[in-house]
C-alpha cells in the first residue's frame, strides 16, 4: 500500500482532518504547536495536528456549555433524526474509516472496518434509544399530592478515549450523551486523534450543532486538568489505564462530577476438561488476538484444566501459527503491529520475567522478523499466577496458558486479582457455566463465546476496571440526572 498516496485521497475526500474542532470550527493550537501521527507500520508521519493545552479546552468546555443550552431542549425526536444521519454517515464511509483507523492504529484493515460497522452501531443504538428516556410517577402518600421523577441531561461531558478502538470508544461515549441532551468535548488518544476528527466532520454534516461536539487533544495533563477543574463540566467518561482513571475520580472530586470509568482488565480464560476442544481454542483465539491482543477484554491469563491441557496447547498453537503478520493493508493478514515501542518493551519483558521464572515458549516469544513494532503471535505454558504477566494486563499477542486442577481452584486463580471487567468459560456442563459465571467477579462473562461486546449488552468492570456500564439502556443512565418534582395542593375536590 502506497500511504501517501493514500493519504492524500483520505485528504480530498475531507475526511482526513488535521486541526482540532472548538465550536464547529477546525483550529489550530493558539501557540502553532505540533505533534506527529505515526503510522505505527512503518514509522511514517501521516500528518502534523495541533497540540492543544489547557487554554483551547477551556474555550471547548465554554463553547459546549452554550450548545447544552439549545441542544438539550431540541425533542428528543429531533437529536434521535441527527444521530440517525451521524449513523448513516459513518456507514456511507467505512471504507475510508476503516483506512484512517488502519493508518494511525495498525489494526488490518477487516478489522478496523469491523470496529465501523461497531463503533458506528453505538450511534444507531443511541439515535433509537434517544426516544425511550423515560420519567416515572410515583403513587403518592398524600392525596393532595403528584409525586414525578425527571431523567435530564448532566450537561457538559468530557470524554477521554484510547488508541486502540480510535472509533467505537468515542461513538460508545457520544452517542449515549448526545441522545440525552448533552455536549461533549473529547480529548481522543494523541496516537489517534484523526478517527476522531473524521467522525466530528461526520457529525457536522449529520446536522450535530457547532459546538455540541468538540474535539481537543495535545498536552493531555493539561487538558485533563482543565476538563476536571471546570464547574461546567458536569461528567467525566473515561476508557484507559487504571492508574489514569484513579486519577481523573480523584480529580472530578474538585467539583463532584458524575464519573464513568471503563480500566484495564486481567481476563481469565477457563478451559475445562469439559470443554469442546475445537469451540475454546476458536473463542481463546478471538478474545487473545483481536487487535494484536490490544483491548481491555483480551484473555490474559488462559486457564487450562489439566486433562485437556496437553492437547488444547498444541491445538491452540497450531492456530495461533497460522494467523498472518503484517502491515494492516495486505492481503490475509490478521495481525497488525503493536502500537509503539514502549509497548513491544513492555510485552519483552513480561516474557522475559515468565521465562526467568520456568515458563516454556510453546510458539512465538520474540520480535517479529518485520521489525519496527510487530511482534510474534506467542504462547507460553507453564505459567504461574504469581507471574509478572498473569499479574498485569499484557495487552499484546502473547498468551500465557496456566494449568489447574479443580473448579474451585479455577475460581480462586481467576478472581485472585484487582481487576474485573470480562471472563471466558468454556464447557458443556450447563450447570457448571451458571456456577462459574456466578461466582467469576467479572462485569463481562463469555460462555463458550471470546467475543461478547456489542451495543446492545452493558459494557464494564467490577473492582479496579471501573465504574458505570456503556452501551445497551443502562449505559444511557450515565449521561443523565435523576429530578424528583413534588406537585403540592393538587386535591381535586
Ligand atoms: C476496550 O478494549 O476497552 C474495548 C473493547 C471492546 O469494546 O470490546
Amino acid at each position: 500500500m502506497d500511504t501517501q498516496n493514500l493519504v492524500a485521497r483520505l485528504n480530498s475526500s475531507g475526511l482526513l482532518r488535521s486541526q482540532c474542532l472548538i465550536g464547529g470550527k477546525w483550529t489550530e493550537a493558539y501557540d502553532g504547536k505540533t505533534i506527529p501521527v505515526h503510522n505505527p507500520a512503518t514509522g511514517d508521519v501521516l500528518v502534523n495536528v495541533p497540540c492543544m493545552g489547557g487554554q483551547e479546552t477551556n474555550d471547548a468546555i465554554s463553547v459546549a456549555y452554550e450548545a447544552f443550552l439549545s441542544w438539550s431542549k431540541l425533542t428528543a425526536a429531533e437529536r434521535s433524526k441527527r444521530l440517525r444521519k451521524w449513523y448513516d454517515l459513518l456507514m456511507a464511509n467505512k471504507e475510508e474509516l476503516g483506512q484512517i483507523i488502519t493508518l494511525e492504529q495498525g489494526k488490518p484493515l477487516k478489522e478496523a472496518i469491523g470496529e465501523v460497522n461497531y463503533g458506528a452501531a453505538f450511534i444507531e443504538f443511541s439515535a433509537e434509544e434517544a426516544k425511550r428516556i423515560y420519567g416515572d410517577i410515583i403513587p403518592s402518600p398524600l392525596a393532595d399530592r403528584r409525586l414525578l421523577v425527571l431523567k435530564q441531561p448532566v450537561g457538559v461531558v468530557g470524554a477521554i478515549t484510547p488508541w486502540n478502538f480510535p472509533l467505537a470508544m468515542i461513538t460508545r461515549k457520544v452517542g449515549p450523551a448526545l441522545a440525552c441532551g448533552c455536549t461533549v468535548v473529547i480529548k481522543p488518544s494523541e496516537l489517534t486523534p484523526l478517527t476522531a476528527l473524521a467522525a466530528a466532520e461526520l457529525a457536522l454534516q449529520a446536522g450535530i450543532p457547532p459546538g455540541a461536539v468538540n474535539v481537543v487533544f495535545g498536552n493531555a495533563p493539561e487538558i485533563g486538568d482543565a476538563l476536571l477543574a471546570s464547574r461546567q463540566v458536569r461528567k467525566i467518561t473515561f476508557t484507559g489505564s487504571t492508574a489514569v482513571g484513579k486519577k481523573l475520580m480523584a480529580g472530578a472530586a474538585q467539583t463532584v462530577k458524575k464519573v464513568s470509568l471503563e480500566l484495564g482488565g486481567n481476563a481469565p480464560c477457563i478451559i475445562f476438561d469439559d470443554a469442546d476442544l475445537e469451540v475454546a481454542v476458536r473463542g481463546a483465539l478471538g478474545t487473545k488476538f483481536r487487535n494484536s491482543g490490544q483491548t481491555c477484554v483480551c484473555a490474559n491469563r488462559i486457564l487450562v484444566q489439566e486433562g485437556i491441557y496437553e492437547k488444547f496447547a498444541i491445538a491452540f498453537s497450531q492456530a495461533v501459527q497460522s494467523m498472518q503478520v503484517g502491515e494492516g493493508f495486505t492481503e490475509g493478514v490478521v495481525q497488525g503491529p503493536l502500537i509503539n515501542e514502549a509497548a513491544v518493551q513492555k510485552v519483552e519483558s513480561f516474557v522475559k520475567d515468565a521465562v526467568s521464572k520456568g515458563a516454556k515458549v510453546l510458539l512465538g516469544g520474540k520480535r517479529h522478523s518485520l521489525g519496527m513494532t510487530f511482534y510474534e503471535p506467542t504462547v507460553i505454558g507453564d505459567i504461574k499466577n504469581e507471574m509478572l504477566i498473569a499479574r498485569n494486563e499484557v495487552f499484546g499477542p502473547v498468551a500465557p496458558l496456566l494449568r489447574f486442577k479443580t473448579e474451585e481452584e479455577a475460581i480462586r486463580i481467576a478472581n485472585d486479582t484487582d481487576a474485573g471487567l470480562a471472563a471466558y468459560v468454556f464447557t458443556e456442563n450447563v450447570q457448571r457455566m451458571w456456577r462459574v459465571s456466578e461466582a467469576l467477579e467479572y462485569g463481562l462473562v463469555g460462555v463458550n463465546e471470546g467475543l461478547v461486546s456489542t451495543e446492545v449488552a452493558p459494557f464494564g468492570g467490577v473492582k479496579e476496571s471501573g465504574l458505570g456500564r456503556e452501551g445497551s439502556k443502562y449505559g444511557m443512565d450515565e449521561f443523565l440526572e435523576m429530578k424528583y418534582v413534588c406537585l403540592g395542593n393538587m386535591s381535586s375536590s
